[in-house]
């Protein structure tokens, strides 16, 4: 085959597995795929085993035609179409399994064009944590992905500088970290009407049981310029082992009572993540620290705090997420413990 009707072939199963996709587990019947996915009808068939070969579960009845068993496994084609995003997601990968999503991010970051890339993985062989913790999660159930967003300098050699996309500025890590866990928290509530709360700086609760972590990492590249991967990893259909954890987890699924699409989790993170870069590239820093304040629950609240080799505890009297903390500790006296370098133990 050429690569012209590589090309041809692998729209026709994007646009038919975006159609069974749509109809959310029903039935579509074949000729409806054939005419929307501009297939010949003989060609239906081959189309479906490309698609199973992808590792999705497809079903056929005669009565009725096709249906994509929900919900479905990963699939950057599914990611992408109508994400609607500007910078974040401009190009969408998975992976069966990899060392850590935000390595393979790294990775691609010399590639042209990889401003806004996102890196989905249904397994990880060594996924991490903050603070040199590690991040496990079952094979084919959870959200683990990482997204590539470069510096000006280094971006300006790739479409995301070009007319008709956004300018990207140099993001400072401490406010695209607030970002992270915001879109996060956002995404999920727009996919599953779940309100989580903000953990500072960057964990996801719901009702007190971590639900999503993220790792920001900044890489200076060799080419020049600085790369900064958003990795995170969300529990949606299933929980970490419990061996793993050292808080307790919550996954989506759990909270639902019903199995989660992964897909629908990714886009409306990446949609969030999207909107937050893009302000924090043009400054509006504020309207980030009032949307991340608003679903902090930390305030009043009794906290330890591992900060520059010792441990603080006490209670909360203000938390801002670009500032850091201001603790009254048990002992009376007070402490500002700034935001780099402090993370919350318990
Ligand atoms: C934390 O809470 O400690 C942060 C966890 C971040 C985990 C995600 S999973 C996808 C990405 N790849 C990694 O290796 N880590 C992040």
């Amino acid at each position: 085959m050429n690569s012209g009707i590589i090309t041809r072939v692998m729209k026709s199963a994007d646009r038919v597995l975006e159609l069974l996709y749509d109809r959310r587990g029903g039935f579509v019947a074949a000729d409806e795929l054939c005419a929307r996915g501009a297939i010949a009808p003989g060609r239906l068939a081959k189309t479906i085993e490309s698609l199973q070969q992808r590792g999705q579960a497809i079903e056929f009845s005669p009565a009725q035609g096709y249906r994509l068993a929900m919900p479905c496994r990963l699939d950057a084609h599914l990611v992408e179409h109508g994400l609607g995003t500007r910078r974040v997601g401009r190009n969408v990968i998975c992976f069966d399994e990899v060392g850590s999503t935000n390595d393979v991010a790294f990775d691609s970051a010399r590639q042209a064009g990889a401003d806004g890339l996102v890196v989905l993985a249904e397994s990880q062989r060594a996924g991490r944590g903050r603070l040199g913790r590690k991040w496990v999660s079952p094979p084919g159930k959870n959200v683990l992905m990482s997204v590539v967003l470069l510096d000006p300098q280094t971006a300006g050699e790739t479409p995301a500088g070009r007319e008709g996309r956004i300018p990207s500025p140099l993001l400072p890590h401490e406010a695209v970290t607030i970002a992270a866990g915001l879109a996060a928290a956002e995404g999920i509530e727009a996919a599953c009407g779940l309100a989580g709360e903000l953990k500072w700086p960057n964990d996801v609760l719901i009702d007190g049981a971590k639900v999503c972590g993220v790792l920001v990492e900044v890489h200076r590249l060799a080419k020049g310029g600085v790369c900064t991967v958003v990795g995170m990893g969300i529990n949606a259909n299933a929980l970490p082992p419990a061996e793993d954890v050292d808080r307790p987890a919550v996954s989506l699924a759990e909270r639902l009572g019903q199995a989660v699409d992964r897909i629908e989790v990714a886009r409306a993170v990446l949609r969030r993540l999207d909107v937050w870069v893009a302000n924090i590239a043009q400054g509006r820093i504020d309207e980030l620290h009032d949307a991340w304040m608003a679903r902090c629950g930390m305030v009043n609240h009794r906290v330890s705090v591992s900060y520059r080799g010792a441990t603080h505890t006490g209670r909360v009297l203000d938390v801002s997420p670009l500032e850091g903390l201001i603790l009254c500790r048990d002992d009376g006296t007070y402490v500002h413990l700034k935001a780099r370098g402090a993370t919350v133990v318990g």
